[in-house]
């Protein structure tokens, strides 16, 4: 199904996005590499490269528009068509709203829910002819509003809705539209997660929850386009918490209160 498919993952020189464009450029689907840092995209493309997969490597903010255009662009110039796009450059954030600064609900709104709408647009009307579709990240934590984690938890909601309100808008072109779900996954080791000041630090190992290995929650995403499923979760705790959410919404809220600290204290 991918085969030379031309597949757009923002944010994908570690972690989630990097092993997804791997395992589709493994399938022979053409991929776009993408992140902030020159030398991560370089690095990216070499590997892949030398593993004689069909890469492009384009450096740059998604949450800037004028950007996600030049992308658009240098993607057209390359490849001559999108078929998928899935957008999953995003940022990690703790704290409390009482001790969050300003600047870090700015950031994490940019890239988490601007960096997913402006590529959207930019690579919309391609991914209209060849009627391929779209994929969201969100998270586990975008189905409640966990405590100390309101900018992650409300950015990851916010694509949700997006997601919802573009399904419905591009039924008639036949474009898919999906929302996948991670559970906590295995980070990798230069994961870095935002201060209530907004410093930018290494996340430490996940102690004392249950990790998602890095390829299950991948193989999720690649099966989910592949279904075109509307959304997907990485583990069953996921689909747990949607049910359990949309059907007992006063009861979530009351065992979320019970495990605040859990929560709170989880690094
Ligand atoms: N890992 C988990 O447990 C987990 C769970 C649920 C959901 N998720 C979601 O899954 C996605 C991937 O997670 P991950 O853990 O693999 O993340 P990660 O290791 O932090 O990697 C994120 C990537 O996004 C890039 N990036 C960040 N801001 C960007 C921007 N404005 N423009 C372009 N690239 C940008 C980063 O590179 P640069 O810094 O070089 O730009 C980095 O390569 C995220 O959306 C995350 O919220 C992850």
């Amino acid at each position: 199904m991918f085969k030379d498919r031309v597949i757009v993952i923002t944010g994908s020189v570690q972690g989630i996005g990097k092993r997804t464009a791997e395992l589709l450029a493994e399938r022979e689907a053409h991929v776009v590499v993408n992140s902030r840092t020159t030398e991560k995209v370089n690095a990216t493309v070499a590997e892949f490269e030398a593993k004689g997969y069909s890469v492009l490597g384009v450096t740059g903010d998604v949450s800037n528009f004028d950007f996600c255009i030049e992308m658009h662009d240098l993607v057209m110039a390359k490849f001559g068509r999108v078929d998928y796009l899935i957008n999953n450059a995003g940022l990690a954030a703790k704290g409390t709203i009482s001790e969050t600064q300003a600047n870090v609900y700015q950031k994490m709104y940019a890239v988490n829910v601007l960096g997913s709408l402006f590529p959207t647009m930019a690579f919309l009307p391609e991914i209209k002819k060849t009627k391929g579709g779209v994929l969201f990240i969100s998270s586990m934590a975008g189905i409640i509003g966990l405590p100390s984690y309101s900018a992650y938890s409300g950015t990851k909601r916010s694509i949700v809705s997006l997601a919802e309100s573009l399904k419905n808008e591009l039924v008639d072109d036949e474009v898919y539209i999906g929302v996948n779900y991670p559970g906590f996954t295995e980070n990798d080791a230069k994961k870095e997660i935002l201060s209530p000041s907004g410093e930018a630090n290494v996340m430490i190992k996940r102690e004392g929850v249950k990790v998602e290995p890095l390829d299950k929650t991948v193989n999720k995403i690649i099966r989910q386009i592949e279904k075109r499923k509307f959304r997907s979760y990485s583990s069953y705790k996921g689909r747990a918490l949607q049910t359990m959410y949309r059907l007992f919404p006063t009861l979530s809220l009351f065992a979320l209160k019970k495990n605040r600290r859990k929560i709170m204290d989880m690094q």
